[in-house]
């Protein structure tokens, strides 16, 4: 903060400074990758296509120690869901927990009531039927559950799971798509284990957004990537509770971005390295034919805490290319125009988080839009004293376009469809919004610790 001398605030008791994040242990490499299985469909008489249940299991994330955690069919994260465009899919989803849960599909273009958030709430030995109509272009997607005030504790212990969404646009374009072996997901979450090696959430805690020091990728400690000398597709999910990634290699070398969270980028876009807060994935390209090292190679965080070493195969294969046009994203001269109709201030910190000087109350709705029309939203992180914070903000049930951060355009990465934006203290953001379907929305800071705090709204769309 500004006025050194004066109060160091990071002494305030129980509150961890944002810019003093507790540091990530280097990946040792130890472990080979985990790949989330992939969910067979298989239509039974009701037509119902896949079967979600959330439940409580025992993983052996350390050697030889079983931890308790989460999963979705499984012990820990989930299965993938692969979805094609204008498929019609049935999923009955099944609360195997011992507390409520709900089934929240962040990202999917899905009507109010199949949404998940915290109104629908499935009790212990519950189960819902869900279907929808899956109407939107290719993308990486994810599950998490939503229920009130339990989000971050949920998600921390290991519900979370990806979903992919296929058409013909994303068939013709010949990128990598082998899943596990060129085309590979992968979710960032941090952690901490007590002595005992269990996710004690509660001694973990943080009211500003519990960060760890363990990392774990697909739920794999230490982990590392065996690939081949080709292009290779990362699907990079932040799926932390609070941590924010910046993305590069340890060598320098740049990559290829080709997807925001709800579709393709018009282009490849080339960066050194991205940043990614809680919920927001990309998809990028990295080509390890052409990375020469003799040292080791990696991917890592900001700080250079090694994420996930790779280790390069001498085999060299596919044919896969980085095609020039992947998509007809475009910002329209009328949404240019659009007045601003609806304000979001985001405030505060720890549990005085506030939307608009509120917290959430489920039976207030804050805004009503109506279908299929599109609005501005003009979002603005407000600093307080001590200067603020990242607020990685989301809104359910669409993908939105970004028309202006601070009056400028946004950069090159962020033209294309997304549904959480990171919003820096002071910042405000113009974006274009429409939601396809009916329903009450939610929209909070993903920072999920916040939105369990009451840093959350509701929009209903008629
Ligand atoms: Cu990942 Cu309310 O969402
Ligand atoms: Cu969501
Ligand atoms: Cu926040």
């Amino acid at each position: 903060g500004q006025n050194k001398g004066e109060t160091d605030h990071s002494m305030i008791e129980g509150h961890m400074s944002h810019d003093q994040v507790v540091s990530l242990n280097d990946s040792t490499g130890k472990n080979e990758l985990k790949i989330p299985s992939l969910l067979k469909s298989e239509k039974d008489e009701e037509g119902i296509v896949y079967t979600v249940r959330a439940e409580k299991g025992k993983t052996e994330i350390f050697d030889g120690v079983e931890s308790d955690t989460y999963g979705y069919n499984g012990s820990f994260l989930g299965p993938m869901l692969r979805f094609e465009k204008g498929e019609t899919v049935k999923i009955k989803t099944v609360n195997e927990l011992d507390e409520e849960t709900t089934f929240h599909w962040h990202g999917l273009e899905v009507a109010g009531d199949v949404d998940g958030g915290p109104h629908d709430a499935l009790k212990p030995g519950e189960e819902k039927i869900i279907e929808f109509k899956v109407d939107q272009e290719a993308s990486t997607l994810w599950f998490h559950p939503h229920p009130m005030g339990k989000t971050a504790e949920q998600v921390y212990n290991g519900l979370a799971g990806l979903i992919y969404i296929s058409d013909n646009n994303s068939e013709r374009l010949e990128l990598p798509d082998e899943y596990g072996e060129n085309d590979i997901p992968l979710i960032f979450q941090d952690r901490t284990f007590d002595e005992q090696k269990q996710l004690n959430y509660n001694a973990a805690k943080n009211e500003d957004g519990t960060i760890g020091d363990t990392l774990l990728v697909n739920g794999t400690l230490n982990p590392k990537l065996t690939v081949n000398k080709e292009k290779v597709r990362l699907r990079l999910l932040n799926g932390s509770n609070a941590r924010n990634f910046t993305f590069k290699l340890n060598t320098g070398n740049s990559f290829v971005q080709i997807a925001t969270d709800g579709g393709f980028l018009n282009e490849p876009v080339t960066l050194n390295e991205i940043t990614l807060t809680p919920s927001e994935r990309a998809e990028i390209i990295i080509d390890f034919s052409k990375i020469q090292t003799d040292d080791d190679l990696a991917l890592i965080n900001e700080e250079e805490s090694v994420l996930l070493p790779f280790e390069v195969s001498n085999k060299s294969a596919s044919t896969s290319k980085t095609p020039v046009e992947m998509n007809d994203f475009s910002l329209t001269e009328e949404e240019q125009d659009l007045p601003v109709t609806k304000t979001i201030e985001l405030f505060g910190m720890m549990d005085m988080v506030t939307i608009n000087g509120k917290k959430f109350d489920p039976k207030r709705i804050d805004f009503t839009q109506q279908q299929g029309v599109t609005e501005v939203w003009e979002i603005y992180n407000k600093p307080d004293m001590m200067g603020g914070m990242i607020h990685p903000f989301h809104i359910h049930g669409t993908q939105f376009k970004i028309l202006s951060r601070d009056g400028a355009e946004p950069p090159e990465n962020e033209r294309g469809w997304k549904d959480s934006i990171s919003i820096k203290p002071d910042e405000r953001v113009k974006i274009a919004i429409q939601f396809k379907h009916k329903g009450v929305y939610m929209f909070h800071c993903h920072i999920l610790e916040h939105e369990d705090n009451g840093m959350m709204g509701q929009v209903k769309i008629e």
